[in-house]
């Protein structure tokens, strides 16, 4: 199932990431505001407990979220900022990391490093990575999680083109997709279209620059 995530802010915020001349420095942190404003919205299937608490005037019930029931899982190098906002929400949550880069000439992922906290088969994983662009990364990211046992799988991103979400839902029929925008498509080196430009560069300021 896909999300399409609209809402005044999210946009706005969008809309700075769009900007060619937004500093590295803006970039990571509105990256990271809009990831915590996605998790809100995948807040919404998480199941909470009633427990009794004790306020300054009396006790009551209220809900409570196991925190550590979630794994925030980055796809690297780019879903760190992104893993970083999901955190501000959800800052018991354990931490879990996928490597992977797409090749520049195949534009196939390759993966370069994996590690999962234990029990991922009992956990929530939320997998976050900025750009959803062939599907490629994402989906060689969500088999390697299933591999590992993953049963229940949030994805969160922020830009999609329809092609990776075509494969998504094709390849993972299973996992839920937020998305702040959903753009036109892909260019010749698949790169979204109009889309945020290489988002590890901008967020590790490695761009070379003339
Ligand atoms: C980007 C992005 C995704 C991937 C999306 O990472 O963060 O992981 O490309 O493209 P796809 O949907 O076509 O696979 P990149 O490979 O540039 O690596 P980086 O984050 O290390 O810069
Ligand atoms: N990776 C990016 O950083 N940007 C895109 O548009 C596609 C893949």
């Amino acid at each position: 199932m896909i999300h399409e995530i609209k809402n005044p802010i999210i946009n706005h915020k969008l809309t700075q990431l769009r900007r060619k001349e937004t500093s590295p420095k803006d970039f990571r942190g509105i990256v990271e505001d809009i990831a915590a404003l996605l998790v809100y919205e995948v807040g919404k299937n998480f199941k909470t407990q009633i427990i009794e608490v004790e306020t300054p005037i009396r006790n009551c019930h209220a809900e409570f979220l196991d925190e550590k029931n979630f794994i925030v899982v980055p796809i690297l190098r780019a879903g760190l900022a992104m893993a970083n906002g999901v955190l501000k929400i959800l800052p018991n949550a354990s931490i879990g990391i996928v490597g992977l880069y797409r090749n520049e000439k195949t534009f196939e992922p390759v993966e370069y490093f994996f590690k999962m906290p234990p029990c991922i088969n009992k956990k929530v994983l939320l997998v976050v990575d900025p750009m959803l662009a062939t599907g490629g990364s994402a989906s060689a990211a969500l088999q390697l999680l299933k591999n590992k046992g993953a049963q229940k799988i949030f994805f969160m991103c922020i830009v999609s083109a329809p092609q990776g979400l075509e494969k998504i839902s094709s390849d993972h029929p299973d996992v839920e997709i937020y998305t702040a925008a959903i753009d036109e498509g892909l260019n010749e080196n698949c790169y979204i279209v109009p889309g945020l430009g290489d988002v590890g560069d901008r967020i590790f300021d490695t761009l070379e620059k003339e």
